[in-house]
Order: structure tokens, then sequence, then C-alpha cells
């Protein structure tokens, strides 16, 4: 592959990670899970100051799935803890470096204390310009696939809007995503080789990087791994690699 094939794509423009493994990280060394997921938020900092240095337009992180709230309530009362903290601790920094915060999920299931949080968080950098840092916080991929079609079904049951004219576009439009450019770089950390429920229909023709490393371990050089990967792509989306070296000639 030639360098400026590699230099065209060096930089991925929507970034989404699932950040997995703070229970084995907690675990490896005695201690209690929730541990794993204080540790987490540094690994999750130090992501943001990556990712919003090296220009990237867009950074999703799975935080919390909408199968999560199975885990023992105890876990579970950590976690959203954790989130409301993290929050108030964050958000200084977040508005000085001019990054946009946008949550998505289910927010009916939280406190009123998290969702006070999260409203202040998006208000008071929604003026920003600088990169979009979207949390998936009670987000299910078929949750947001069901909505945007609700949507839809609505707008055709009211006469608006003809059955037969609906478009990948007019679903995308509906999804929580809307107005981001699609997942260019899908890492996985903590060694499984699975979406997890995360953004199904946005993922379909995004770049997978799975890695063993844990969250918490998930530093700096590994990122920089991530998008070395990328970089070595070629991405022909349906078409023939000598197709893609032509228009790039
Ligand atoms: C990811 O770490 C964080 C959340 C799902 C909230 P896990 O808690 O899933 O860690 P493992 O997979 O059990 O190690
Ligand atoms: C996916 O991780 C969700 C987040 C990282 C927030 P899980 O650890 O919950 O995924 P499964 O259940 O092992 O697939
Ligand atoms: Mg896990």
């Amino acid at each position: 592959m030639s360098s400026d094939v590699s230099h065209k794509h060096a930089i991925p423009r929507h970034v989404a990670i699932i950040m997995d493994g703070n229970g084995r990280w907690a675990r490896a060394r005695h201690l209690p899970r929730t541990e794993g997921h204080r540790q987490g938020v540094h690994a999750t900092r130090a992501a943001v100051r990556f990712c919003a240095s090296r220009g990237v337009e867009a950074l999703t992180l799975f935080a919390f799935s909408s199968e999560n709230w199975r885990r023992p309530a105890g876990e579970v009362n950590t976690l959203m803890g954790l989130f409301v903290t993290a929050l108030e601790k964050e958000l200084p920094e977040l508005e000085s470096r001019n990054i946009r915060v946008r949550f998505i999920g289910e927010r009916e299931n939280f406190s009123g204390k998290l969702r006070s949080r999260i409203d202040e968080a998006e208000r008071r950098t929604a003026g920003n310009t600088g990169m979009h840092l979207v949390i998936a916080v009670s987000y299910g991929g078929r949750w947001d696939i069901v909505c945007a079609t609700r949507r839809l079904a609505e707008q055709a049951a009211a006469g608006s809007l003809e059955p037969g004219s609906i478009t990948a576009e007019m679903l995308d439009a509906g999804l929580s995503t809307a107005g981001l450019p699609e997942p260019d770089l899908f890492i996985r950390t903590g060694g499984e080789r699975r979406l997890s429920n995360f953004l199904l229909w946005q993922l379909a023709y995004t770049e997978l990087f799975f890695s063993d490393v844990l969250w918490p371990d998930f530093d700096a050089s590994e990122l920089e791994a991530a998008f070395g990967f990328f970089a070595r792509r070629e991405r022909r989306f349906g078409r023939t690699g000598e197709q893609v070296s032509r228009e790039r000639a």
C-alpha cells in the first residue's frame, strides 16, 4: 500500500469503543469489580484526550448497555454513581477542550440526579465546536433501530409518508447518532469478539479492531496501535481494490 493511501485515511473521523474488561482487571488484582470500573474512568479520560488531540470528529463510548441492567444491583448502583461523579469532575475539562457531549440511550431508567447531570453536560457544551463525545448509557443498537422505525411508522400511519418511499437515509436520520459521520474505526477491548448490541446499523462498514488488553490498561500506546491498524486498511465499500487505486491516482 502506498504511503498516500495510508495518509488519506490516517485519522478516523468517528471512533466507537466498547470499553470492556473492567471486572476482569479488578479480579486479577483480588479487588471488587467496582474497583475496575473506577480505574476504567482514567482510561476513558485518556481516550478522550487522545482522540481530541488527533482531530477525531466524533468519539462514541459504550459505557452501559441495555443488557447491563441485568447485573447485580450493587454493581449497577456503583456504575450509575460513577457516571454522576465522573461527569461532575470532567465537565470543566470537556468545556475547556471545546468538546460537545451527547448521551444516547434510554434515560427514563436513570435517577433524577444522573438525568440532571446529563442535561447540564449537554447544555453547557452544546455551543462547542470541537469533538463530539457521545456516551452510550442504557443503550442498545436494537432499541435505537426500533425507535427510528417507530418514528417512520408514525409518519406513515399519519399519511405523511409513503412506506414505499422509505430510504436508508430516512432511517439513519431517526437514529440517536443522526448528524454524525458513520464510525470509521470500532475498538473493543477485553478480548471478546462480539458487538454486544452496540451500534448495529451504524457499524455496517466500520473497520473492526479487537484488543485483548483490559480497558483500565488501554492507554495511548494501545490507541496508537488501533489507529495504525486503521491507517493500513483499504476501504473498498464493495468496489474492487483496482477501482479504489484508480480513483486515488
Ligand atoms: C466493561 O467492563 C464495563 C461495563 C460493562 C459497564 P465489564 O464490567 O464488562 O468487565 P468484564 O468484562 O466483566 O471484565
Ligand atoms: C458491553 O460489555 C457493554 C459495555 C462495555 C458497556 P459487556 O461486558 O456487558 O458485554 P457482554 O455481555 O460480555 O457481551
Ligand atoms: Mg464485559
